[in-house]
């Protein structure tokens, strides 16, 4: 097969949800269409239901020995479909954040009963700023749910985007009764089915008796309502508006009766992007670029302490990667070969020879990486896009035991070089500041640095609620800002100076008072 071919058939995408929306239930299903798996319950969830330390450390444990579920792969119609799995947890938003910054594009879970749910429009901000394509799935159709019409009204509102239903429900709840196809003018019947992958799906023309023996005069009726309703009220589906990512086509059906993922997922591979094109601080590259190309977009420490190794996920860009080649780090400045780079099916990891654009590989890493480096045949360049956003809560690292102290200083780089945390030195005294978005990470923090760095740590809580990044055309403006502030200011990883607010209305007197200034909500500024 051409490497032009074998890109046209790859599709990588994330499923994004609240927690308990079904975004596991969904990816098994698809699975198992793919044959990927063989029986139902093969995919662990990742969830962090107690949201205590140790229950995670549990799951990370069992993830660091099969990080297999991190990349779900599997192949179906003749493509290969690579799942990126993100973490359920909302205090690990930024990780999924930054898978986001791997893919192509997007599944979006919906619980009928809930609707829109705090994290699914934070994913979503996210998808926005990359105009990344999503479809839709609105999922537990077998519970009673909000009205159809409303739930679409919800997703336009909260999150500002256009949709375009392509099934619709023929009632919920207890007397749910199937989803009709509006394009292929299939009505598909509801079975409680949790195994069999057939779905039973019958042609109709909606505007004959047929509906009513198969539905009663009640739901008939409806249906008919409803879809001149929507032929009425939304525009017909174009596929290039929704991979531009203004409109997201929307499905109904309930993931844990496999009903209804069929039509998804044969939709999702008629209209789903390829590999696309990638921005990096000096030009755009294309997939199909003869040269290799790929930045890391996670790092999965290794949490057995027998082996400290890390693995580092590649996203192919361009080109072949291939095993065993000398590639350049371009932060770095240097080349580096991987013998035994591995891919990714449902439940076992492999060495793979060669890798295409779309692919992720896991690449052994003993501390090279950090988020967003890329690699190249030797081209300069860095990929962009993989920005750092503002942390939620902030505090102060205090060595607990000044014996350790360099052990707690390499360990402290290494976890935020995985993107566990982000990490501010204050420019007075040399403190240093980790922020997370969430409380739970402190803790898997401290737990971490104890046990794989032999070094403790307690935290103090900062006054701190946002930082900004700043920049500057008049150089002597901003060292003056710097000075001034000088208690409020640190450097971040990479040595950018960052404004660190105590409060909103702080940091809008001090946008609105130093007009030279810019102030960055994200690390991204180029
Ligand atoms: P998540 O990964 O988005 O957090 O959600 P997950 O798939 O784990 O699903 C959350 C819960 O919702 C699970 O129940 C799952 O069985 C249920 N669920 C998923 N799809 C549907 C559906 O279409 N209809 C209904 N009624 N429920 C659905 P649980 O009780 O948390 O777990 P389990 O004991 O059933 O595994």
């Amino acid at each position: 097969m051409s490497t032009t071919q074998e890109i046209s058939r790859r599709r990588t995408f994330a499923i994004i949800s609240h927690p308990d929306a079904g975004k596991t239930t969904l990816t098994e299903k698809l699975l198992l269409f793919g044959g990927a798996i063989q029986t139902a319950g093969a995919v662990k969830s990742n969830k962090i239901k107690k949201s205590a330390t140790s229950d995670f450390m549990e799951i990370e444990k069992q993830r660091g020995i099969s990080v297999a579920t991190s990349v779900m792969t599997f192949e179906y119609r003749d493509l290969k479909i690579n799942i990126l799995d993100t973490p359920g947890h909302k205090d690990f938003a930024e990780d999924t954040y930054r898978t986001l910054t791997a893919v192509d594009s997007v599944i979006l879970v919906i619980d009928c009963v809930k609707g829109v749910e705090e994290q699914t429009e934070r994913l979503m901000e996210v998808c926005r700023m990359r105009d990344t394509p999503v479809i839709i799935f609105i999922n537990k159709l077998d519970r009673e749910g909000q009205n159809p019409f409303d739930l679409l009204d919800e997703l336009e509102a909260k999150l500002n985007i256009k949709v375009r239903p392509l099934t619709w429900p023929v009632n919920m709840g207890s007397d749910f009764k199937g989803v009709y196809s509006l394009y292929d003018k299939t009505m598909n019947f509801f079975r409680v089915n949790k195994t069999k992958v057939e779905d039973d799906i019958l042609e109709i023309d909606i505007n004959t008796p047929v509906l009513e023996q198969k539905v009663g005069a009640r739901d008939a009726e409806q249906l008919r309502e409803d879809a001149e309703l929507i032929e009425g009220v939304y525009d017909p589906f174009d596929r290039q508006t929704y991979l531009e990512g203004k409109v997201a086509p929307v499905f109904f059906g309930s993931a844990v009766n496999n009903f209804g993922v069929k039509e998804l997922l044969d939709t999702f591979c008629d209209i789903s992007p390829e590999p696309i094109a990638r921005a990096t601080d000096k030009r755009v590259v294309l997939p199909e670029e003869a040269k290799f190309t790929g930045f890391v977009f996670k790092i999965h420490a290794n949490l057995d302490p027998r082996h400290r190794d890390r693995i580092a996920f590649l996203r192919i860009c361009s080109g072949t990667f291939e095993r065993g080649k000398f590639y350049h780090h371009t932060r770095l400045d240097k080349d580096i070969r991987f013998s035994s780079p591995f891919s990714f099916m449902a439940d076992s990891k492999s060495i793979v020879e060669e890798g295409f654009p779309g692919d992720v590989v896991g690449l052994y890493d003993t501390g090279s990486f950090k988020i967003g480096d890329t690699l190249t045949e030797g081209e300069d360049l860095q990929y962009t896009g993989i920005p750092s956003f503002s942390p939620e809560i902030f505090k102060e690292l205090i060595n607990a035991d000044p014996m350790k102290s360099k052990q707690l200083e390499k360990g402290i780089q290494q976890l935020t070089d995985e993107g566990v945390a982000q990490l501010f030195t204050l420019i007075s005294g040399n403190r240093k500041i980790v922020g997370t978005v969430g409380e739970l990470q402190f803790d898997v923090i401290q737990y971490r640095l104890e046990h794989e760095y032999g070094a403790k740590c307690r935290w103090v809580s900062m006054p701190v609620s946002k930082a900004c990044w700043l920049t500057s055309d008049d150089k002597k403006k901003l060292d003056e800002f710097i000075r001034l502030k000088g208690l409020a200011i640190a450097y971040d990883k990479d040595g950018n100076p960052v404004f660190l607010a105590e409060s909103d209305w702080i940091l809008r007197m001090n946008i609105q008072n130093n007009p030279d200034i810019k102030f960055h909500f994200t690390s991204e500024f180029k």
